[in-house]
């Protein structure tokens, strides 16, 4: 039976490329996804702190990272420590690892002067311990507003064509928050692997007139507006006519106090399970919010 006394601990190792790929293999193996992309889409995040355990053959076996989310909450930026890539190799589950891992980077956290928490998970009962608390996330729905502006101007982004991925990359510079409610800011490595990863069911289209990219799909009658890019945001309007979707309803997955769309009503939206602490927590339950897949970490 392995023995956690076995383990190297290592953290900060994102600039090693052999820790990287060991930590890649875990998460491959334990989410199946893969965040190799990262190193060419947007880099690696700085502030990213991953803690972990190696074997003697230099196997990922145990990994919790914390990184800086900048969030604009009600119209202020607040610097919060999120959490990923919390995992255990099966065969060393049960013996204390990932609790050590935590523990280490909620310290950090609070060393390095985040003001709150945030994470996403399926687990939540692993991190009340610590604080953090669910909140119930929305999508907004109304009908499709009218718009006098002119007819469809969009061209689809592909992020394997260099020239869209740096005008994707260049926009994500100076994007303006999606919401001013809740929003997750900069972010730029966040939204291009979150792209990338989800490419064939989201589409980026850039809008010409307005200046904006829009991250969107369409369900039947629906448009889903997952999130928008741009200087300023754009009314909700000019975004369907720029896209030329012909859809009666619309959704969006963020908190739209910028698309000067008074009809959406807000619809629990069950793909995302979020937890803050407390004082995040408390300020996000004032009304209803949303939160992006593009933005998901
Ligand atoms: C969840 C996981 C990381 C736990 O790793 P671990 O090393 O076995 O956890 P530990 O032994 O350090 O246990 C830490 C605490 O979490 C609790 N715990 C462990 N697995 C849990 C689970 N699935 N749900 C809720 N609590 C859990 C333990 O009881 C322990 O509680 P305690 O501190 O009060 O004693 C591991 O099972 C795993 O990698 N699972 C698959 C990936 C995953 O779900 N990651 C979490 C994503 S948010």
């Amino acid at each position: 039976m392995p023995s956690g006394r076995d383990l190297i601990f290592r953290q900060g190792y994102f600039g090693e490329p052999d820790a990287f790929e060991a930590l890649a293999v875990l998460l491959q193996d334990i989410f199946s996804i893969d965040i190799r992309p990262m190193q060419w889409l947007g880099g690696v995040d700085p502030t990213c702190m991953p803690f972990g355990y190696f074997d003697a053959q230099g196997r990922c076996v145990a990994n919790f990272s914390v990184f800086s989310m900048p969030l604009a909450v009600n119209g202020r930026t607040m610097r919060v420590a999120a959490y990923q890539s919390g995992a255990v190799s099966p065969a060393y589950r049960g013996r204390g690892l990932y609790r050590d891992l935590m523990q280490r980077a909620f310290t950090h956290a609070r060393q390095t002067g985040h003001e709150a928490d945030i994470l996403l998970t399926d687990k939540p009962a692993l991190y009340v311990p610590y604080g953090l608390r669910s909140v119930r996330m929305f999508g907004f729905r109304g009908a499709m507003p009218q718009s006098s502006a002119d007819g469809p101007a969009c061209q689809a982004l592909s992020l394997d064509r260099p020239a869209d991925l740096h005008r994707v990359s260049a926009m994500l510079d100076i994007r303006q928050p999606v919401s001013g409610r809740f929003a997750v800011t900069g972010m730029k490595a966040l939204f291009l692997l979150n792209a990338w990863w989800q490419r064939d069911e989201i589409t980026l289209s850039y809008l010409s007139r307005q200046k904006a990219i829009v991250a969107w799909r369409q369900e039947a009658e629906k448009l889903i507006v997952f999130d928008v890019v741009s200087a300023e945001i754009p009314p909700l309007g000019e975004i369907c006519a720029a896209l030329g979707a012909a859809c009666s309803c619309v959704e969006t997955r963020f908190s739209p106090d910028r698309l000067q769309w008074a009809e959406a009503e807000a619809v629990a939206d069950p793909h995302v399970y979020l937890m803050a602490s407390a004082s995040l927590a408390e300020q996000l339950e004032q009304s209803p919010v949303g939160f992006t897949p593009l933005a998901e970490f």
